[in-house]
């Protein structure tokens, strides 16, 4: 569940302030998922970055799963960071690292003892069983897309935030990554959040929000 009420975030410009969001409110119940659009510089990845807790708001609150972020310490706040996955438009892979290792590198960073229970399972829904032992530079960037994808969901995430991750990708492929995504996150009951540019995309999600210069329309 993400509860958003009454949010501002601003930085300076020089001796300038520079509002980036204004007044934001958004209520998306546990393991729907929502599709955030606006144009380049409206705000998105900002307000991203405020969900996941990478960055802090001026002013009004975030509440995932009933928990205030402005309220966690560090501690707390670095708990929650392993809880959410997050997904890039560049991927963000490893070069020198197998895909195998890419999708199991941060799971083992983060539980050292456990095995990853999901693996199979997910490398098949994924479609990347035959490529387990590939560099990323010898995938598509579909498939790369879905090695990221699998990166974030191995760690049984509670939420997604996925930052334009069919940015790089053609239409035919844009369309694959996303219903994969969200059927997957829909299995398993994870709140997603994906940013886009393209409004083709959003009939696989429950709400649809547009940003226009920091305000949702
Ligand atoms: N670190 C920063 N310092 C100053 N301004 C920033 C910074 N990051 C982003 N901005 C500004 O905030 C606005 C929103 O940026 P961003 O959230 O990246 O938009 P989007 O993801 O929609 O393209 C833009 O005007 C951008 O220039
Ligand atoms: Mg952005």
């Amino acid at each position: 569940m993400i509860e958003v009420k009454d949010l501002y975030f601003s930085r300076n410009d020089g001796d300038k302030k520079h509002n980036i969001l204004n007044q934001l409110d958004l209520f998306i119940p546990a393991a729907q998922h929502l599709a955030l659009l606006g144009d380049s510089g409206s705000g998105k990845t900002t307000f991203l970055h405020i969900l996941a807790g990478l960055l802090q708001a001026d002013r009004g609150s975030v509440s995932i799963n009933n928990k205030e972020l402005s309220q966690l310490n560090e501690t707390e706040l670095a708990l929650y960071r392993r809880k959410i996955g997050l997904i890039f438009q560049h991927y963000q892979l490893l070069d020198c690292l197998t895909v195998k290792q890419n999708i199991l590198f941060q799971h083992k960073l983060n539980y050292p003892t456990q095995a990853a229970s999901d693996f199979e399972h997910l490398v098949n829904e994924l479609g990347l069983q035959n490529k387990l032992g590939a560099l990323p530079e010898q995938l598509s960037g579909g498939e790369q897309q879905r090695v990221g994808i699998a990166r974030a969901l191995i760690n049984n995430p509670r939420i997604i935030f996925a930052d334009e991750p069919t940015g790089n990708l053609d239409r035919k492929r844009s369309h694959q990554v996303v219903k994969l995504l969200t059927e997957l996150c829909s299995e398993r009951k994870i709140n997603l959040v994906m940013v886009t540019h393209s409004n083709q995309l959003t009939d696989y999600f429950d709400h649809v929000k547009i940003l226009r210069d920091g305000c949702f329309d």
